[in-house]
């Protein structure tokens, strides 16, 4: 069974699209068939991924998720339906797999489509006819639980949770869990949880963040699954987004040892539920 796994969390900048692009690269390197969609209005996984002109070029011939959504600007200007073979760019150069990018006309999807029947299902409907064709669907979306992010929960098996480790963030991490759980019972769907990540963590030692930190592993709610370890905030990670690449490229020992273990961790937790 594909295993579909949503990166999500109501707070920005916490790493969620690094996670995601990365986890998917990851993927294709064990061998997994693999799709990205992005479903984040910002396109940062898309722009990553393809660079702005590629990106450009792609939403303007093939289309979007935004198409498979009902509110393509490109849908419009060709007036037919597009499916997900239509907007999907196969794999991708420097990562292998393939994307659905997005587009910012997700901004104001809400407002677009507030009179719409069903609208959160209508991205797992435009992807069940190519589900099979993937062993693993990553999800990267935007940071708040609006149609983007609840047509992911409509039909992701398992979900993300990658935070930082401040106090707000730490506080917030048990009501998003809730909160994505009781979205998915209201979809019909139950994605499970496949690990909290602790992101962009600073490397200096500071007693104040690993009390955060510990009280985070221990929550009697979510502790068990926090992965283990954690993703550093390195320059070289930055540095991979800049230059379309993966972390898996960078020479930087301990960046590709921190997200191979997350990866890693992540890979076993979604196929342990297929045995
Ligand atoms: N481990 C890291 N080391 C250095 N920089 C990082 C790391 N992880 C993420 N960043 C940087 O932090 C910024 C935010 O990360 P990212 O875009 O992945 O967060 P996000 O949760 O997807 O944000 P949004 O909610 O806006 O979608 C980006 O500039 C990214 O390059
Ligand atoms: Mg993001």
């Amino acid at each position: 069974m594909t295993k579909v796994v949503a990166f999500v969390n109501l707070k920005g900048g916490v790493g969620k699209t690094t996670l995601a692009v990365n986890f998917a690269a990851f993927c294709v390197q064990k061998k997994e068939r693999t799709l990205l969609i992005d479903v984040d209005p910002q396109t940062n996984a898309s722009l990553w991924v393809m660079g702005f002109d590629g990106w450009e070029a792609h939403a303007d011939k093939k289309g979007t998720v935004a198409d498979l959504m009902g509110v393509g600007n490109h849908k419009k200007a060709q007036g037919k339906e597009k499916n997900a073979a239509d907007v999907l760019a196969a794999k991708t150069q420097n990562f292998g797999f393939d994307l659905i990018p997005s587009h910012l006309d997700l901004f104001t999807i809400d407002f677009d489509l507030a009179s719409a029947q069903k609208k959160v299902e209508k991205l797992k409907e435009a992807i069940v006819p190519i589900l099979g064709n993937y062993d693993v669907v990553v999800i990267d979306c935007p940071p708040n639980l609006t149609v983007p992010t609840q047509s992911a929960l409509a039909f992701a098996t398992h979900f993300v949770v990658p935070t930082a480790a401040d106090f707000l963030s730490a506080i917030g991490i048990a009501l998003l869990i809730n909160r994505v759980q009781e979205k998915g019972k209201e979809l019909d769907n139950s994605p499970a949880l496949a690990g909290v990540v602790i992101s962009k963590a600073t490397s200096r030692p500071s007693a104040v963040r690993e009390k955060i930190e510990n009280a985070i592993r221990k929550n009697p709610n979510f502790g068990a699954h926090v992965l283990e370890g954690k993703l550093v905030e390195r320059t070289t990670v930055m540095d991979c987004t800049q230059n379309r690449r993966s972390v898996f490229s960078s020479k930087n020992r301990a960046a590709v040892h921190e997200f191979t273990m997350a990866c890693k961790l992540i890979l076993d937790e979604i196929q342990e539920d297929a045995l």
